[in-house]
């Protein structure tokens, strides 16, 4: 398939092939998302092919209006309604009621939908262009890191896609925070730059309250919860201090190491990738894979931040990519 790339100036050309039934990568301020028509069923069938993505596995809808709200989902609760007030556009993805008017192919046959509003503008142009909801899961292949970058868009998904729409480095990196409501409370079911804390502010509940339980059987609340992620190619190992390196076996190994701060030394042959926190650390974290795996690392050591604030949603990920 011919992958047309847009600049930030071609939002409309990128806007007209979803309108067609296209499938086009545009940037959001969390990471790359790979989108078509939420209302196009044929076209949302295309997206599940391009990832390779089991069906599953319901996709996040993207609005930037109103309208576009009311066409893809139900009447919001009072706590839906309070964080939809507090967080968009930005990266929160609510759990509510589908309107029956979307396709059964967007939520796997689920009775819900995931929703998000996107801050970042270049996603809010492109929407508003496309006129209608675009169902959207991170652009990567199903199982490797998602893209946060135009470089990692493309490498992911040229010739599986009709268009990539190029924008900036997505300031946060990692994935929106999902909030769902199973039994009527509130929880996250995936940590992201929008916080617990920051939530139980706002519903005025306990932050522990938030915290999600899968249950052991049935099907997972957040079906996406049950398969592997964020692997890149190269093993990832993770760490707290230097001493936890020192009984590895690093023989044959090119190492790369990810870590925060000066306090840790690192040997002279190491590729190293340092940042001044963990804010810098979360939104590099799957661009410091691909440049690892690009220069051919067989090993990433990366340092595991303690839970809470942003570290509880980079451990999140990085407990998947290290295989946990
Ligand atoms: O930041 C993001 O959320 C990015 C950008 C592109 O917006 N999108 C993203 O989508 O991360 P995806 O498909 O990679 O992850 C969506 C997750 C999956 O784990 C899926 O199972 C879950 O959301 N999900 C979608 N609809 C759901 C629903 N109705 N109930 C529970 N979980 C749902
Ligand atoms: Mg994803």
């Amino acid at each position: 398939m011919k992958t047309q790339l847009f600049a930030a100036e071609q939002v409309k050309e990128a806007a007209a092939l979803i309108k067609k039934g296209g499938l086009v990568v545009f940037p959001t301020e969390t990471v790359y998302g790979l989108g078509a028509s939420a209302f196009n069923p044929g076209a949302c069938a295309r997206i599940f092919s391009a990832k390779g993505r089991p069906s599953d596995n319901p996709l996040i809808v993207h609005v930037a209006r109103e309208d576009q709200l009311a066409e893809v989902a139900g009447p919001l609760s009072p706590q839906a309604k309070a964080l939809k007030e507090a967080f968009w556009p930005g990266p929160l993805s609510l759990i509510v009621p589908k309107n029956p008017q979307l396709p059964e192919i967007v939520t796997a046959g689920l009775a819900t939908v995931a929703v998000r509003w996107p801050s970042n503008p270049l996603a809010q142009a492109f929407l508003n262009e496309c006129g209608v909801a675009v169902a959207a899961p991170s652009a990567n292949v199903s199982g490797a890191p998602s893209p946060t970058n135009f470089e990692m868009a493309k490498s992911a998904m040229l010739g599986r896609v009709d268009g990539i729409l190029m924008g900036e480095e997505c300031e946060e990196g990692l994935e929106s925070t999902i909030v769902g409501f199973p039994d009527g409370q509130a929880k996250i079911l995936r940590p992201g730059s929008i916080t617990a804390d920051q939530i139980a502010l706002v519903l005025g509940c306990d932050p522990a309250s938030l915290i999600y339980l899968a249950p052991n059987e049935g099907r997972p609340v957040s079906p996406g919860l049950k398969y592997t992620h964020y692997k890149p190619n190269a093993e990832v190992r993770l760490f707290r201090s230097a001493e936890d390196w020192a009984g590895l076996s690093l023989e044959g190994h090119k190492v790369g190491v990810l870590l925060v701060g000066s306090s840790v030394p690192t040997p002279p042959d190491w590729d190293v990738a340092r940042f001044e926190d963990w804010k810098a650390y979360g939104k590099a974290l799957y661009s410091s894979f691909f440049e690892f795996d690009r220069i051919g690392c067989t090993l990433i050591l990366a340092q595991l931040p303690e839970a809470g604030g942003i570290g509880t949603a980079i451990a999140n990920r990085l407990g998947k990519a290290a295989g946990h």
